[in-house]
């Protein structure tokens, strides 16, 4: 695990931008898994300048998508798909065939489309990078609190502290969905590469605990302990209740001096 830490959440999103953009470059084929939410607008921002600026190409990337309120239509303004449109997809050059969101209207049954999901990710080779933010619950896609560490992509019931984050998004007075797809602990382990980006001190106590707390299914995010390869991008006021930041600003600089490609 490697905890890297920047000052705010536009140096975050940046510094995102350029890890999935130096991945892009090694493979042009990427698999990459998006997230959705605040901390990851500045990431998108930063991609699309990229692709204006310097040519960053998505033409051969697929991506898939971790979540979905169910029962929006993708047109739904409040939608993670309206969302990823708005914010990436219509501005950079991602064939619209590569592009896998759950779809939170299916009609039919859930279960088979969870697992079609679940075989869609293995038809394409897996995910090679998984990018996340992290609720205040400490959940990761939207894997509340009581998902367990092998779940796979299913119908999960929001939290009410969840539902109450996400009410910001969605206009006075309007209904907020009770639940959501989002692929399970056990499919976002599979990502050969994860990177978990937080930022501000309202994250603060779930980013310590995923981190350096025990593995829970009380606090999803810290299943993440268990993978091989992966790296907490953090501001500064999301790293405060960190006991060993010290420590991780130390191993930060020698790994840098050590193998500053895994940097980039
Ligand atoms: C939702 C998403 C998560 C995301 C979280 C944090 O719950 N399902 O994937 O990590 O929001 O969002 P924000 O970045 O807005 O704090």
């Amino acid at each position: 695990m490697l905890v890297v830490l920047k000052r705010d959440q536009e140096e975050v999103g940046r510094h995102a931008a350029h890890f999935v953009a130096s991945a892009i470059r090694r493979k042009a084929s990427l698999t990459l898994g998006l997230a959705t939410g605040n901390t990851m607008v500045g990431v998108y921002r930063e991609l699309v300048r990229l692709h204006r600026e310097d040519h960053l190409d998505f033409s051969r990337v697929t991506t898939f998508n971790l979540d979905e309120y169910f029962g929006l239509s993708p047109e739904h303004t409040e939608s993670f798909h309206h969302a990823m449109h708005e914010h990436f997809f219509s501005h950079v050059n991602v064939n619209p065939r590569n592009i896998h969101i759950p779809d939170g209207a299916i009609a039919g049954d859930c279960e088979e489309y969870c697992s079609a999901y679940e075989q869609a990710i293995r038809d394409a080779g897996g995910i090679d990078l998984q990018i996340l933010g992290i609720g205040r619950n400490g959940h990761i896609g939207f894997n509340e609190p009581t998902s367990s560490i092998g779940s796979r992509t299913r119908l999960k019931v929001l939290s009410e502290q969840t539902i109450e984050d996400n009410r910001k998004l969605f206009a006075a007075g309007e209904e907020i969905p009770q639940c959501a797809i989002t692929m399970g602990i056990g499919t976002i382990l599979e990502a050969r590469r994860i990177l978990l980006l937080a930022s501000g001190e309202a994250k603060a106590a779930a980013v310590a605990k995923s981190i350096e707390g025990p593995i829970t299914s009380s606090v999803t995010a810290s299943a993440l302990q268990l993978h091989p390869d992966v790296t907490f991008l953090l501001d500064e006021a999301a790293s405060m209740a960190l006991t060993q930041r010290e420590y991780y600003m130390k191993v930060l600089k020698m790994t840098a001096m050590l193998t500053p490609s895994r940097l980039t």
